[in-house]
């Protein structure tokens, strides 16, 4: 750790486009005190992502994103060494091909480190790589320094960067990672956090439409048959298309259009279309959810 002089401990407080409940704040200021990447968990669509943009934002940093895939190597994001280019430039004589320097290219890790600038770096979606993934990155995220090995250079960050890394859970994580990281659960928002949220996207929105479109949200949430729950991001689409279609509060009491935007399962919107056929009715006031909504 450096011994740079003591910043503040609340330096990210949040920005207007996102919503940021005390205790995830907490954990981003934490994460910076310590100098330690701060990982990110939470069910899709509750704002992972999104939150390491605002924390650039909010801090006034540039920002990086490493989009892990399957196939992503731990060393590509700090260089790749492109030997096709430096095939082709011998072979079609362009440029100095001993110059080796030419022909590195720095992955994001790399360029964070390399920056004068500091940065916060995103790491999204830690959990899709192999699980030697994470350990691979130990000791660059320890140290933030690495070496070039076809040119022995040594990459030192100038400016330690603010690191967020996301999973989805879909892999568990090595203890040895685990340990140098801030960890932050994000909770599926309760209703009152809910309609902060739908404000930043869609402010001014009727009250008494919110209402009606939360109480069918939640209320199919919690239907145990459904295999893919909608998502903060999805209800910020449907409310999106409720609005240029100008449905009135009124017709979502009685129905759920444009549920496409909300169920991406056949055996979902099977379930529902059962339900109803069955004569199951949707509900129209909080009290219809049970006795934890009552607003
Ligand atoms: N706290 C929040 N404040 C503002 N908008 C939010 C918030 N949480 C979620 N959203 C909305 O939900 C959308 C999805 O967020 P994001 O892509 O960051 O989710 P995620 O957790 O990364 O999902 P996934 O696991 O599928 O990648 C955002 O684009 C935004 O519209
Ligand atoms: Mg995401």
């Amino acid at each position: 750790m450096s011994s740079a002089p003591r910043q503040p401990f609340h330096q990210f407080q949040g920005t207007k486009g996102y919503i940021a409940s005390a205790p995830l704040i907490d954990a981003v200021n934490c994460a910076i005190a310590l100098e330690r990447p701060l990982l990110i968990k939470g069910e899709p669509g509750t704002g992972k992502t999104l939150l390491a943009r605002h924390v650039a934002e909010g801090l006034g940093m540039p920002m990086e994103s490493w989009h892990i895939k399957s196939t992503s190597k731990a060393a590509d994001g700090l260089y790749v060494y492109d030997t096709i280019q430096r095939l082709n430039d011998a072979r079609f004589g362009d440029g100095d091909v001993k110059d080796v320097r030419r022909y590195i290219k720095h992955g994001p890790l790399g360029r964070v480190f390399a920056a004068q600038e500091r940065h916060v770096l995103l790491i999204d979606e830690v959990d899709k790589a192999d699980v030697e993934f994470p350990n691979d990155l130990l000791r660059e995220l320890d140290e933030m320094r690495f070496t070039v090995l076809e040119t022995g250079d040594e990459i030192v960050a100038a400016k330690r960067p603010v690191v967020i890394i996301t999973s989805n859970n879909e892999k568990e994580l090595p203890d040895a990672f685990l340990r140098r990281c801030v960890f932050y659960f994000i909770e599926f928002p309760d209703v009152p956090l809910m309609k902060q949220i739908v404000d930043v996207h869609h402010p001014n929105l009727d009250a008494t439409l919110l209402d009606q479109v939360l109480i069918k949200f939640y209320w199919l949430r919690n239907q145990s048959e459904l295999r893919k729950k909608p998502s903060t991001s999805e209800l910020i689409d449907w409310i999106a298309a409720l609005l240029r279609s100008g449905i009135t509060e009124k017709q979502v009491e009685a129905h759920l259009p444009f549920i496409g935007t909300l169920l991406k399962t056949e055996q979902d919107t099977d379930a529902l279309a059962r339900y109803s056929e069955g004569g199951g009715a949707l509900p129209r006031k909080w009290s219809d959810l049970g006795p934890q909504f009552r607003q």
